[in-house]
């Protein structure tokens, strides 16, 4: 099969723009209506956008977090990167507890501060060429990624997929979203199902759109019609994301990943994760250690700025849960494949 992928035609937004001094983000509280763009000039200005999901998606919070480390260093003169790293702690620990799932966020503050660390008086030019490398490395193991999950799929097959994994969740091209650009660019996808993924609708705002840009026409599923979905036939892989995956492969995704993959399961359907190595946290054995993000009630009790729920109804609203690595057939990451993953497989490709 062909593999030329044209990456001008698949693949155009950006969501995180450094300005040299100053960050830009795409405010993707906004589309796919509003194209607008929020301007951070500080760390605590980038914890707050990472917060209020201004810039999200597991690999762009770690980039957005580490140009942060870069905006809180401007902010300061020091001799050299040993201290600035002592004076800057605070900021930068916040910018870690800006959400606590996606463990790229904290894997990009360690390696930031690493870089820091190292650094002679040269310190802030180090830094700012180890955040561009972040996000220049991202986007070139999401196009391998790409290339080694589409070869996974058989032609003309459907797949639906959950949450947005895409350019607006990553430096670029995306991760389950790469694999499906690539997937149908060489032919072998004929058909994309999103689901809107609720409560914050990053499946329908965002994923729909996005594939929109590429001239790949989605179909939008209530989340809720999954099962149904799958049950008719017109799926043979369900292709997600990860905000987190454990030594035993065990794998937090957004809220629904777990209901979406027993219903795989139980249709024949397969399920791919696509994730980065820097999705990869071996130092947290399984699923129950992960820290589950909470989030207000409000993101279920509105929509659209408008309340439809009664008042006094009380809601819970865990954003991600965690699939269980017996429900996985495989996950792509940039260092290869891990065919149904457990502890052994995992550390035959990241020892830990
Ligand atoms: O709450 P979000 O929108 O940050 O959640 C995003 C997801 O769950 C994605 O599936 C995951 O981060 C992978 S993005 C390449």
């Amino acid at each position: 099969m062909s593999l030329h992928i044209d990456y001008d035609r698949y693949d155009r937004i950006r969501p995180i723009d450094w300005q040299g001094d100053h960050l830009r983000l795409l405010d993707q509280r906004r589309l796919p209506f509003e194209m607008s763009y929020l301007r951070c000039d500080s760390a605590a200005e980038v914890a707050l956008a990472i917060r209020e999901l201004v810039v999200r998606g597991a690999p762009a919070i770690g980039i957005a977090a580490a140009w942060g480390v870069v905006l809180a260093g401007q902010g300061i003169e020091s001799a050299d990167g040993a201290e600035a790293e002592r004076r800057l702690a605070p900021q930068l620990e916040a910018l870690n507890a800006s959400r606590p799932t996606a463990v790229n966020l904290m894997w990009a503050i360690r390696r930031m501060r690493g870089a820091l660390r190292a650094a002679g008086a040269d310190w802030l030019a180090v830094i700012a060429a180890e955040a561009a490398a972040i996000a220049r490395e991202d986007l070139a193991a999401n196009r391998h990624m790409g290339r080694l999950g589409a070869a996974l799929i058989a032609p003309g097959s459907g797949v639906l997929t959950h949450c947005n994994t895409g350019s607006l969740a990553t430096a670029g091209f995306g991760t389950a979203l790469g694999v499906i650009r690539a997937g149908v660019a060489e032919g072998r996808i004929a058909r994309v199902y999103a689901g809107e993924t609720r409560p914050w609708g990053q499946g329908a705002r965002l994923t729909a759109w996005e594939l929109q840009q590429d001239g790949i026409p989605p179909t939008l599923i209530a989340d809720s019609a999954a099962a149904h979905l799958m049950k008719t036939g017109a799926v043979q892989w369900l292709i997600v994301g990860a905000d987190r995956i454990c030594a035993n492969g065990d794998t937090a995704n957004k809220i629904g990943t777990y209901a979406h993959a027993i219903a795989a399961k139980h249709h024949g359907v397969k399920v791919m994760v696509v994730a980065p190595a820097s999705t990869v946290d071996m130092a947290t054995p399984q699923g129950e250690a992960i820290e589950i993000e909470l989030r207000e009630a409000r993101e279920l009790l509105y929509a659209g700025g408008q309340r439809v729920v009664a008042e006094g109804v009380a809601a819970w609203n865990p954003v991600f849960d965690v699939t269980p690595a017996g429900l996985i057939d495989v996950i792509v990451t940039e260092k290869g494949l891990i065919e149904r993953p457990d502890e052994a497989r995992m550390r035959a490709v990241f020892a830990s």
